[in-house]
């Protein structure tokens, strides 16, 4: 546990994006962008949160997001593909020793990446990157993975 009042945070923001998505956002993308505008605000050691898409076996794009100015294609390796391609979440408290981590931004210290899926494929991945080291660990895979859940109603089209 990294910081105990985490877990009511989050149980707070899904709530919250609950309200706002559910039988609100027209579409994919609009719950997305939601989601990672509500959770970058609210978290203030978020420094990115974003979403990246799976576009083939080794390539992921960028989709809605929060922060600086985001790589828009990723290939080949890093914790983002790393995820897609295992269908797990995959926590990074130190970024410079995760083999083929890919910095958009240098400042970039920890990092969470949850995969979104639709029967059981990995369509897109929430990745979430701090400038602090350690900011997360495996008791914000859970939740954040509740609230990534609630777009699953979205990719029904
Ligand atoms: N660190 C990620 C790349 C995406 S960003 O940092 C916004 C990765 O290694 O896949």
């Amino acid at each position: 546990v990294i910081d105990p009042r985490r877990q009511g945070q989050y149980e707070r923001l899904y709530t919250q994006l609950e309200g706002l998505i559910k039988e609100k956002s027209p579409n994919l993308i609009a719950g997305m962008a939601t989601m990672v505008a509500l959770l970058h605000a609210k978290l203030s050691y978020h420094f990115w949160t974003g979403f990246y898409f799976v576009a083939g076996p080794d390539e992921l794009h960028v989709g809605p997001y929060q922060g600086s100015v985001a790589c828009q294609i990723l290939k080949g390796r890093g914790v983002c593909l790393a995820c897609a391609t295992s269908g797990e979440a995959v926590v990074v408290p130190d970024v410079h020793v995760f083999p083929g981590h890919i910095a958009c931004d240098p400042r970039s210290q920890s990092e969470i990446v949850l995969p979104l899926k639709k029967e059981g494929r990995v369509v897109a991945v929430l990745d979430i990157d701090s400038d602090q080291p350690a900011m997360f660990d495996e008791d914000d895979v859970a939740p954040l993975q509740k609230i990534l859940e609630l777009l699953v109603p979205l990719m029904s089209e």
